[in-house]
């Protein structure tokens, strides 16, 4: 367990939040290292994937100065929410790599709702929404040799105790929805066991068709919009890739594999 921080500090955010330290799992101590604050973890995961670390690496960060999200944008990290990166190291080609985050997103709706009792559902691609507000989103970087993966890094930021609704006012926070502060170090340690039983058990085409049942945008209106490009209509499917099929208005479907979607 790597700790960057000190006694006295600690004590100072225990009083704030759901005392966390130490973060420790066990028979996990060894995977985990938990910082301070950190730019990104996930630059902490990429140092950590290039001087060869074991799969399932967890590094997780109570601040973050420069966290970042999806299509370019900044994901406000400030202390109370659950910032980690997880090096996974699967034997795939890059293709594939959309699953890993097809099963995060499926173990965590699951885990949330079975913890909770919270209504968590999924935005495709990846976000977690609750009430049609974003508790959780993730963010996967990859390395790749001789045409195979060589780590896929998965960051996952979860408003925990945080208050994002201060800045954003379609996000929500655990606290929030339970009116109590909540216990981060059980949540991740719920969260890795369920994940790592979703990548390992069964045939990878059920992921997909599990994370269906937890998904809320197949049958909606939606627009996915891109860095360069726009597009709208009826979410009709997730295939076998993970892209979404869409009926636009003029009756063409097309399928989309990336961008921010929006719920019509
Ligand atoms: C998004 O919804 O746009 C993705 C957000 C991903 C945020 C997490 S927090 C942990 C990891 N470190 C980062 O800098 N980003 C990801």
């Amino acid at each position: 367990m790597n700790e960057k921080m000190s006694p006295s500090s600690e004590s100072d955010i225990r009083i704030k939040t759901d005392i966390p330290f130490p973060w420790e799992f066990p028979g996990r101590e060894s995977g985990i290292h938990y910082f301070r604050e950190v730019s990104s973890t996930m630059d902490v995961a990429r140092d950590m994937a290039a001087s060869g670390c074991p799969d399932f690496t967890v590094v997780i960060a109570e601040f973050q100065s420069m966290g970042r999200g999806r299509l370019q944008r900044i994901w406000h990290s400030e202390t109370g929410g659950l910032y980690f990166t997880i090096v996974l190291r699967p034997d795939m080609e890059p293709a594939l790599a959309f699953r890993i985050n097809f099963a995060a997103s499926l173990s965590l709706a699951k885990v949330l709702q079975k913890m909770f009792g919270v209504d968590a559902k999924v935005k495709w691609p990846n976000d977690i929404l609750v009430n049609d507000r974003k508790l959780s989103g993730m963010l996967s970087e990859m390395g790749v040799e001789s045409g195979r993966l060589s780590y896929v890094n998965l960051g996952i930021g979860i408003n925990v105790n945080n208050a994002p609704e201060n800045r954003e006012p379609n996000a929500v926070s655990l606290k929030k929805l339970m009116g109590t502060v909540v216990d981060r170090r059980r949540l991740l340690s719920s969260f890795l066991d369920e994940f790592q039983a979703v990548l390992s058990g069964g045939p990878p085409a059920d992921i997909i068709s599990q994370w269906k049942q937890y998904t809320m945008t197949i049958g909606r209106h939606v627009k996915i919009i891109t860095i360069n490009d726009s597009h709208e209509g009826l979410a009709l499917d997730v295939n076998d890739t993970g892209a979404l099929i869409i009926e636009q208005e003029d009756g063409t479907r097309i399928e989309v594999i990336y961008g921010d979607c929006f719920h019509g």
